[in-house]
C-alpha cells in the first residue's frame, strides 16, 4: 500500500461527490437488483490484499447502490437529516488530519474546536449558558452521559460518592418520566443500572406530551425526564413544570434529540419555555442540524458532575490544557466530532440554523394541512417537524407505506400511534424544496386514490 495513494483518494472523493449529485435522480429506496448485488460483499478473508483503488470501485459499484438516499431531498423516514456539504467537508479533513480527540495534547485543535463549539451551543440552544457539553456518538449515548451526572448528583447530596461504591446498597432515587419517553432512554437507565422498568411512568395526552397535572410527588430523589420532541408527533413537554420540580430539589432532564432545536428557531421558542431551568439536555446535530452521523451531544449545567461521571486516571493521560475532552463522553480515543457541528454553525451562522429549523415547520404544517383538505386523517398536531397520517385501516396505512418505499419519489417510515397504524412524515432534511413537497403530495394522493380512498 501507498504511503499517500492520492489516486485512491480523488477516485472516492470523485465517486462521494458523483453519489450526491446522482442522489435526487434515483428512487429514495435502493432497488431489488441492489439488494441482491450487495451478495457481492460476502468474500472470503483475502490471504493478500486487492488493489486499494480497486476496493473503493468495487465499494462504490456494489455499495453506493445498496444505500437508502437518505441523504436526499424527499427522505421523511425517522428523523433523519442530511449532512450539510460543510460538514461533509470539514469531516473529511478532520479525517484526513486523523487526530485522537481524547486529550488536549493529543489534538490542541479539537480541544479548542470543542470549547468554541460548547460556547456556540449553549446561546443557540434553550440550554443554560454556563453548561457543559460532551461531543458523543448520538442521543443513546447523550442521555447516558446526562444520566449518569444526574445519578453522580443526585447521590452525592445523599452522602454516597456512586463512582466509587457503585450502586449496590446506595439510597434509593426515583426516576419519573413520560408514557412516551424514547426507548433509548430507558436503554440509558439500564445500563446505568436504574432500572428500565423501575421508573414512574406518567402518562401523556393526545399529542405524546407528558401530562404535568399527573406527575408523582417530586423531591430530592427524583431524576425527572421530560422530552422535547416525540419521535411520532414531535410533541414537547410543557417546560413551565421545571420550576417546580427544581424548587423540590429534583434533577431534570430533557431528551431533546430533536426537538432541542426548536429552540433556535424564532416561530418555535416559545414551545422550549422553561428549559434552561433544566440540569442536563441530550440532543442530536446529526438530525435537524443536517450534519453527519456521530454528533451527539450531552449538555450538563454543572459540568462538574458529567466529569466526576466520565473521569478516570492513568498516569500517562496527560491533563494539561483547559479542556481535556475524554472528561465530558464514555469514550478515551475517538475522532474530533466537534469539527462538523462547528463547520455547520460557523457557516449557517444564528439566522441560517432559524431558517432550516422555522422552514422544515412550515413545510410540515403545510403537508399536514394540504394531505387533509385532501381528506386524508392527520392523526397528530403538528408542534415541530412530524405528520403522522393514516389511510383509513391499518391494513390499508400499511400497504399504502410499502407502496410509497416502492414507488420511490420519497421514503416515509410507518409507526403505532394510540392504537393505530400510522404513517410518519418528518421533515429534516436541509434540501428539501417547496417543489419536493409537491412531488411528495402528489405521490400520496395518487397512492391515496388508487386505493380507494374518499379524496375531497
Ligand atoms: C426523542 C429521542 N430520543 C432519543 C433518540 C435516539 O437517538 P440516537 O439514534 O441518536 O441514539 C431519538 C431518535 O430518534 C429520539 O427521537
Amino acid at each position: 500500500m501507498n504511503y499517500l495513494d492520492k489516486q485512491t483518494l480523488l477516485s472516492s472523493a470523485m465517486k462521494a461527490l458523483d453519489y450526491l449529485v446522482d442522489i435526487e435522480n434515483r428512487k429514495v429506496a435502493p432497488s431489488e437488483e441492489a439488494l441482491l448485488n450487495l451478495k457481492a460483499f460476502e468474500e472470503s478473508l483475502p490471504d493478500y490484499g486487492y488493489d486499494p483503488l480497486q476496493t473503493i470501485e468495487f465499494l462504490n459499484q456494489f455499495g453506493s447502490p445498496g444505500t437508502m438516499a437518505s441523504n436526499g431531498r424527499r427522505y421523511y423516514g425517522f428523523v433523519i437529516g442530511g449532512s450539510n456539504s460543510v460538514s461533509m467537508a470539514a469531516n473529511w479533513l478532520a479525517t484526513a488530519w486523523d487526530q485522537n480527540a481524547g486529550l488536549g495534547i493529543t489534538s490542541p485543535v479539537n480541544a479548542t474546536i470543542e470549547s468554541v463549539t460548547e460556547r456556540w451551543l449553549t446561546e443557540l440552544l434553550p440550554v443554560a449558558k454556563e453548561s457543559s457539553v460532551g461531543f458523543v456518538t448520538g442521543v443513546t449515548m447523550a442521555n447516558f452521559s446526562a444520566l449518569a451526572a444526574a445519578r453522580s448528583a443526585l447521590l452525592q447530596s445523599l452522602d454516597w460518592d456512586v463512582e466509587s461504591l457503585g450502586l449496590y446498597g446506595a439510597p434509593r432515587i426515583n426516576v419519573v418520566i413520560g408514557e412516551e419517553a424514547h426507548g433509548s432512554l430507558l436503554k440509558a437507565l439500564g445500563m446505568l443500572g436504574l432500572g428500565r422498568d423501575r421508573v414512574i411512568r406518567v402518562p401523556s395526552d393526545s399529542n405524546g406530551r407528558m401530562r404535568m397535572d399527573l406527575l408523582p410527588p417530586l423531591n430530592h430523589r427524583t431524576m425527572l425526564c421530560l422530552q422535547a420532541g416525540n419521535v411520532n408527533t414531535g410533541g414537547m413537554d410543557d417546560g413551565s413544570i421545571i420550576r417546580h420540580a427544581k424548587e423540590a430539589g429534583a434533577w431534570v432532564h430533557i431528551d431533546g434529540a430533536f426537538g432541542l432545536w426548536a429552540g433556535a428557531s424564532d416561530y418555535k421558542r416559545h414551545l422550549t419555555y422553561g428549559y434552561p431551568l433544566a440540569d442536563s439536555w441530550a440532543t442530536d446535530a446529526h438530525k435537524w442540524l443536517n450534519v453527519p452521523y456521530d454528533s451527539g451531544l450531552v449538555i450538563v449545567r454543572q459540568g462538574e458532575f458529567l466529569r466526576k461521571a466520565m473521569s478516570m486516571k492513568g498516569d500517562y493521560l496527560d491533563q494539561s490544557g483547559d479542556r481535556i475532552p475524554y472528561q465530558f463522553t464514555p469514550e478515551l480515543s475517538r475522532r474530533a466530532r466537534a469539527i462538523d457541528i462547528w463547520a455547520a454553525i460557523r457557516s449557517l451562522g444564528k439566522e441560517g440554523i432559524n431558517d432550516l429549523i422555522t422552514r422544515t415547520c412550515v413545510y410540515a404544517e403545510y403537508l399536514a394541512d394540504r394531505l387533509q383538505e385532501a381528506g386524508i386523517e392527520v392523526l397528530n398536531k403538528v408542534e415541530t417537524n412530524q405528520v403522522l397520517i393514516a389511510f383509513g385501516s391499518d391494513q390499508e396505512t400499511e400497504r399504502i407505506i410499502r407502496v410509497l418505499q416502492q414507488e420511490g419519489t420519497s421514503w416515509f417510515s410507518g409507526t403505532q400511534w394510540k392504537g393505530r397504524t400510522a404513517m410518519r412524515i418528518s421533515v429534516s432534511n436541509y434540501k428539501t424544496t417547496e417543489s419536493d413537497l409537491k412531488l411528495t403530495l402528489d405521490s400520496i394522493l395518487l397512492a391515496a386514490r388508487k386505493s380507494e380512498l374518499i379524496l375531497r
